[in-house]
């Protein structure tokens, strides 16, 4: 973003974020890149390179491979657990505060399970595809607090001896009803909706953003790629979040 057309596009942005009554906002995986998450996207990387997500974020994958699944999840939460939330992150808790402060409302949904939005200090945030960070039983949804990673299979819960799994929504899952219910509502009623580093590719958190245009809210998009909601975004700023954000904050 370097442009004067740029400039003037991140400031007709900033002056929507800095009046608006009510923002919603959608994170995908681009958020986190700049904190070292790879995105969805991206191939998998090292020895996960040769899977695709699809293969392992299923039921179905880990009734067929628990150990395999658990594996994956173990080294996927090391990663989150190591890293920090970026600036991107940071701009978004501020613009919440703003609002806050203002007496507006503000709903920061996401389908990031790496917990980095709660991290850097956002307190409004819906999570549609669970978190990495906590971890339940597969038979009956138990909550585990502690769990050893002792032996390859996955541990077992203590309630009911089921294996425990990352609680993240899999393909196929349903997501949250609560929080989902609250993003599609919150979305239909809010004046400004910014979509930061999504694809746009996964329901139904895709539908969300078109509701809000549909609404007649005004749409802003971070993404440094094109998506479907390009077109149709009141402001497209292509460039990183970790860059673009800063721009729209206080
Ligand atoms: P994707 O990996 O599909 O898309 C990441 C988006 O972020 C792309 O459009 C990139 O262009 C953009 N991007 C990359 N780097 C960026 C940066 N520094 N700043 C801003 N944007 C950047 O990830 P998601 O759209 O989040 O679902 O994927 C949605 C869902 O698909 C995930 O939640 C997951 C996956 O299957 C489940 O696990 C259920």
């Amino acid at each position: 973003m370097d442009d004067s057309a740029d400039q003037q596009d991140a400031a007709r942005a900033r002056t929507l974020v800095a009046g608006a009554r009510e923002i919603v906002v959608l994170t995908g995986a681009g958020i986190s890149a700049e904190s070292g998450i790879p995105t969805f996207r991206d191939a998998l990387t090292g020895l996960w390179s040769r899977f695709r997500s699809e293969d392992l974020a299923t039921p179905e994958a880990f009734t067929r491979d628990p150990a395999r699944v658990w594996a994956w999840y173990a080294e996927r939460r090391a990663k989150v657990e190591s890293v920090s939330p970026n600036t991107g992150h940071r701009a978004l808790a501020r613009i919440e505060e703003e609002v806050a402060a203002k007496g507006g409302r503000f709903t920061l949904v996401t389908q990031n399970v790496d917990g980095l939005h709660h991290a850097a200090g956002s307190r409004r945030v819906l999570e549609l595809h669970g978190n990495i960070r906590r971890v339940r039983c597969f038979e009956r949804s138990h909550a585990a607090a502690s769990w050893s990673d002792a032996d390859a299979a996955p541990p077992r819960c203590a309630r009911c001896g089921s294996f425990l799994r990352p609680d993240v929504v899999w393909f196929g899952e349903m997501l949250p009803a609560a929080a989902l219910e609250e993003a599609m509502q919150a979305s239909a009623r809010c004046d400004v909706f910014l979509s930061v580093g999504t694809s746009g590719l996964v329901e139904p958190a895709a539908s969300l953003p078109f509701a809000a245009l549909d609404a007649g809210a005004s749409v802003i998009e971070v993404n440094p790629d094109r998506t479907a909601l390009s077109a149709r975004a009141t402001i497209a700023l292509r460039g990183s979040a970790g860059a673009v954000l800063p721009r729209l904050a206080p």
